[in-house]
Formats: structure tokens, C-alpha cells, sequence
């Protein structure tokens, strides 16, 4: 698909997954795109877990009854950072913007993959679920999940928000211009 299909293909997809599997070969192939993602100072801090294991992923699915895109999701990739990052340029961490890269490099993926997913983040940060999360998946103490992202087939279309247009958030050359 090209890149620019993708980006105007993906939104955020919370309703249910269709049976069919996801292969590992494209959660290898989604994945690698995070990896390939720019981050400050290349130092590449985000790693992840892919989760695929049918009853790891419906335990952590059941956390979230209200969507149903986690619930039945085929696979879960989670992003995962330090809990205390390391300043890596003139003391600055860039490690949520490097997260931040990686997921909507694999969200593009994912949608050119003809999957669908949702970017779970908010969620995870209430009610200790990312820590949850975390002990479930072996993390170290020093690392947190710090986003989500199920995949699967969707079974039908969620509802797209509409975006502003390019006036209202885009000018040439001045705040507010033409
Ligand atoms: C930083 C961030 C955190 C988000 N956290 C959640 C979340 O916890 N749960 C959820 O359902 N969607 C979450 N989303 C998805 C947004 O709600 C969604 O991107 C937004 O409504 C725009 O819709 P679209 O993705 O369909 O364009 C998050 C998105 C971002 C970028």
C-alpha cells in the first residue's frame, strides 16, 4: 500500500476482530517497523513485547471491556520504556517522543498490512493496569508498557473523527496566515 493510503487509511479502530489470524511474520514485519523509527540521539529506548500467546493476550484483553478491539484482539504489541529515563542530549530524555515515533511507524504498518488497531495509552496509566501489564509480561522493575496496540482483521468499520482542516492548523510562513 502506498505510504500515503496508509496514512489516510488508519484510524483508530476499536470494534471487533474477525477469527483470522495474524502471522507472525507481519507482527515481525509491524514491529520492525517501530524499530526503524527515528529517536533522539538514536538512542532507540523504546523495546517490545509482542504478545501473541492466545491466553496472555485474552488476560490482558479482559482488562478492557469496553473495547473490544483489545478483547479480541489476535496480538498485542506493547512499547515499552525506563521508568527513570537517561538524559541523552544536554540533559533532555526524548524517549516518549522515540515511543511516540515507533507506534505511529507501526500503526502505518498495521494498516497497510490490512489490520487495524488502536493506540492504548491513556488507559494504561490509571488503576496500576500498566504495571499490571508489565509483571505479566516479565518486565524488568526499571520498565513500564507504555503504550498498547492490538492487532487483528477488523470486522467491520469503527467511526472516523473528523479532523480539522489544514486551515484552522497549517499555515505557510506566519501563525494564522494564508
Ligand atoms: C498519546 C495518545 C494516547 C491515546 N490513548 C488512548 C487510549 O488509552 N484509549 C483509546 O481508546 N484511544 C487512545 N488514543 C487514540 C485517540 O483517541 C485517537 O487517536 C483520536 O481520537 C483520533 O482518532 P483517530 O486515531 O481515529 O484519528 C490515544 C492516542 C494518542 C496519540
Amino acid at each position: 500500500m502506498d505510504l500515503y493510503a496508509a496514512i489516510e487509511r488508519r484510524y483508530s479502530y476499536r470494534g471487533p476482530f474477525t477469527d483470522d489470524p495474524v502471522p507472525d511474520e507481519d507482527l515481525k514485519r509491524i514491529v520492525e517497523a517501530g524499530l526503524a523509527a527515528p529517536s533522539g540521539k538514536n538512542a532507540q529506548t523504546t523495546s517490545f513485547v509482542i504478545v501473541n500467546d492466545p491466553a496472555l493476550v485474552k488476560t490482558i484483553g479482559s482488562m478492557h471491556p469496553e473495547n473490544q478491539a483489545l478483547r479480541q484482539a489476535k496480538a498485542l504489541i506493547a512499547a515499552v520504556i525506563d521508568r527513570r529515563p537517561e538524559a541523552v542530549y544536554e540533559g533532555f530524555s526524548f524517549q516518549v517522543e522515540d515511543c511516540a515515533a515507533a507506534a505511529e511507524n507501526m500503526l502505518l504498518a498495521i494498516t497497510a498490512l490490512g489490520y487495524c488497531s488502536v493506540w492504548v495509552d491513556g488507559w494504561l496509566r490509571r488503576e496500576g493496569r500498566a504495571e499490571k501489564i508489565g509483571g505479566l509480561l516479565g518486565l524488568p522493575e526499571e520498565k513500564v508498557v507504555r503504550i498498547l496496540l492490538p492487532v487483528g482483521v477488523p470486522a467491520g468499520e469503527g467511526p472516523r473523527p473528523a479532523k480539522k482542516p489544514f486551515s484552522r492548523r497549517a499555515w505557510f510562513n506566519s501563525w494564522g496566515g494564508e
